[in-house]
């Protein structure tokens, strides 16, 4: 439970047993919000696997899923002061520390998910994690949630006219409470591990969210209308705390190193296989009005949201968005 994980929280991370003639076993906690059976949540376990076998059992990786031991507005404080070596937050919560990750919440910055691995794993990729570096937080990897979609509890969302009135639960980042603005909806900052709990009290109308985050916490039985919009990007940078890796030894961190690396590549598979095959159940239930946004109909919102791109640019300047939609 909360209690008992926060208890084990200020235990000692790091113990000594070579009195005894062991190694040092090194513990990571590594907080997230999700459900176990996402994409995040199965990549964190795997990771959690590779480390251990990796170091045959020197490191032991311990996840604490569905914000168990932190929720969203805490795990990056909890992070920095090093109550917690590794948390995987969505870009999104991000920008709050580096502004200039709101790069990355700008819809339809994206074509596709071979669009996104092509930005990671290049420059803009190593740029990003410098970003991070800065703030004393050492950037181990971007993982994947696919693509966000629209739901609604009242109606489908196809025209930009529809989002007009609604209140939307929104992660908290400047661009996408711009973005329900711009559709002159209502956008209220909810905490992931609260939106179920505020469905049920019928605090909004809407939500954006990625397929497997809509299944795995069953939203869609409050709102049954899903738009296949595929408008803006859910991903996460995985992080440590710094002066935790530092402290690490070299042999140790390329372990590491090695098994994000491997845990990484399983997570770009297993988020496309899981959204797919998710996404298929919920075409299955009669109880779900899914519609996919045609070409022409994508276009009229892009249309609505060119203004955040001109913000972003004013802001930012052009450098980094060039580079993505470069690359
Ligand atoms: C959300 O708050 O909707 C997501 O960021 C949750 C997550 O981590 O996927």
């Amino acid at each position: 439970g909360w209690a008992a994980s926060r208890q084990l929280g200020r235990e000692p991370l790091v113990y000594d047993d070579e009195q005894k003639g062991l190694k040092k076993q090194i513990i990571i906690y590594f907080s997230h919000v999700v459900a176990e059976n996402t994409p995040k949540g199965l990549a964190a376990q795997k990771f959690a696997e590779l480390v251990e076998q990796k170091t045959n059992g020197r490191v032991k990786v311990e996840v604490f899923p569905n914000g168990s031991l932190y929720s969203d507005g805490e795990e990056l404080d909890a992070l920095l002061r090093g109550d917690v070596q590794m948390i995987a937050p969505s870009f999104s919560k991000v920008t709050e520390l580096v502004p200039e990750w709101q790069v990355l919440d700008l819809p339809f910055l994206f074509r596709d998910e071979d669009d996104v691995r092509r930005v990671f794993t290049g420059k803009v990729g190593a740029e990003l994690l410098r970003m991070l570096e800065a703030k004393g937080i050492k950037g181990l990897a971007f993982w994947s949630n696919g693509f966000k979609q629209m739901m609604s509890t009242t109606r489908p969302l196809i025209a930009p006219d529809d989002f007009r009135g609604l209140r939307f639960r929104i992660m908290p980042s400047e661009v996408i409470e711009k973005q329900f603005r711009l559709l002159g909806g209502e956008p209220v900052a909810v905490s992931f591990d609260r939106v179920y709990q505020e469905l049920e009290q019928h605090k909004f109308d809407g939500q954006e969210n990625t397929i497997s985050n809509i299944y795995s916490k069953g939203f869609y039985k409050f709102q049954p209308y899903i738009t296949i919009s595929n408008h803006g990007y859910l991903g996460y940078a995985v992080m440590m705390n710094q002066s935790f890796w530092d402290s690490l030894p070299k042999d140790i961190q390329q372990k590491i190193t090695e098994a994000m690396a491997e845990a990484t590549r399983w997570n770009l598979e297993q988020s496309k296989e899981q959204n797919e095959r998710e996404l298929k159940q919920l075409e299955r239930r009669e109880d779900v009005f899914l519609y996919r946004l045609s070409e022409e109909e994508k276009r009229k919102w892009e249309q609505k949201f060119a203004p955040l791109y001109d913000e972003f640019t004013r802001q930012f300047g052009s450098g980094l968005l060039n580079e993505i939609r470069g690359s």
